[in-house]
């Protein structure tokens, strides 16, 4: 990657034209290395930027970039005091960078958020792509009191926070079990728990979310975006927004678990009583009807054998029509 990249990119985010020396000048470069910044802009990150002779260059799709100082100006007075935010450019994956931090003494309510990750990481193996400045990734750094055994539900009240945020921004998103953030029935988010710490001591626990903002350009599924349902929100007050209700939300989980929050976690269900087939990393599918979560967020189905329930693991869940 160029390393003027970035720096040529912030001259163009703000959607007109910039003429190559304007910028060379700027950043005490030459042109030929604007040119090659601009050529890494698009191959590398995927952006598209308008050349045109005696114009310059431009940016097709115009962003506001990720501010520590905006989004803590949108935090409230809890959260402020809670989260110590940081915002990188590009790194491989905020979820590993946070859990390198975990277990080296990293603060409890550290914030990651990050322009572009090289190698975003999804549940069960799968990646996480988003096009730059289209998406909002970002981990965080929760330090629990209770131990990694009494974890379980976790990720389902991270859930119910994003769609509390998501919902309140004009989103009316759906929760698909155990814990992707649906909009029109595609996934507009979702959420990567890791874990680190002993069963019984405290747990540190990373939570990583990454919502498609924006059109994310090509990735492997159908997704939807906060743009389809018509909102363009900075990106920068949706980070805040989604800091706020987690810090609630996990504060009141270490207390007293997921079971307070299990009756809104299932009003938010997309598959509340629904025909859905189990998928899992081994054996067949299984199909029943979704018939609610319990206190520990495990799914409980009705199956052609009766009541059966499942813990979150390997197993993921489909809609059958
Ligand atoms: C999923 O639905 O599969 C979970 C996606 C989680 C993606 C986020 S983006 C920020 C954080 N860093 C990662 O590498 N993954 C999570």
């Amino acid at each position: 990657m160029s390393e003027h990249a970035f720096a040529v990119l912030r001259h163009l985010s703000d959607g007109r034209f910039h003429s190559g020396e304007d910028i060379a000048q700027a950043l005490g470069c030459s042109r030929t290395l604007v040119w090659q910044a601009v050529h890494a802009i698009e191959s590398e990150l995927g952006l598209t930027v308008f050349s045109v002779r005696g114009q310059g260059y431009k940016l097709a799709q115009p962003f506001a970039w990720l501010d520590v100082a905006s989004v803590r100006a949108a935090l409230s007075d809890t959260a402020a005091e809670t989260y110590t935010l940081a915002v990188a450019e590009r790194t491989d994956s905020t979820n590993s960078q946070l859990m390198a931090r975990a277990g080296n003494g990293g603060l409890h309510g550290l914030v990651l958020a990050c322009e572009q990750q090289t190698a975003g990481r999804g549940r069960l193996g799968r990646r996480w792509q988003a096009r730059l400045g289209a998406g909002l990734t970002f981990s965080l750094l929760w330090r629990f009191n209770r131990g990694v055994a009494e974890l379980a539900g976790l990720s389902l009240a991270v859930g119910v926070a994003l769609a509390r945020a998501l919902r309140a921004l004009g989103a009316p998103v759906a929760l698909k079990w155990p814990n992707d953030v649906l909009l029109d029935g595609r996934k507009l988010a979702g959420i990567l728990i890791e874990l680190s710490g002993d069963a019984l001591g405290p747990a540190a626990v990373v939570i990583g979310i990454g919502v498609n903002v924006a059109d994310p350009g090509e990735v492997d599924q159908p997704v939807a975006t906060l743009a389809q349902a018509g909102l363009t929100p900075d990106r920068n007050q949706v980070l805040a927004a989604l800091l706020n209700e987690l810090e609630l939300v996990l504060r009141d989980f270490d207390r007293d678990g997921f079971a307070p929050l299990r009756e809104e976690w299932w009003r938010l269900s997309a598959h509340q009583n629904a025909p859905v087939r189990l998928a899992f990393s081994h054996g067949e599918p299984l199909d029943g009807v979704a018939c609610g979560v319990a206190d520990n967020g495990a799914l409980q189905l009705e199956t052609a054998q009766g009541m059966r329930t499942f813990h979150i693991g390997e197993v993921s869940l489909r809609e059958r029509r």
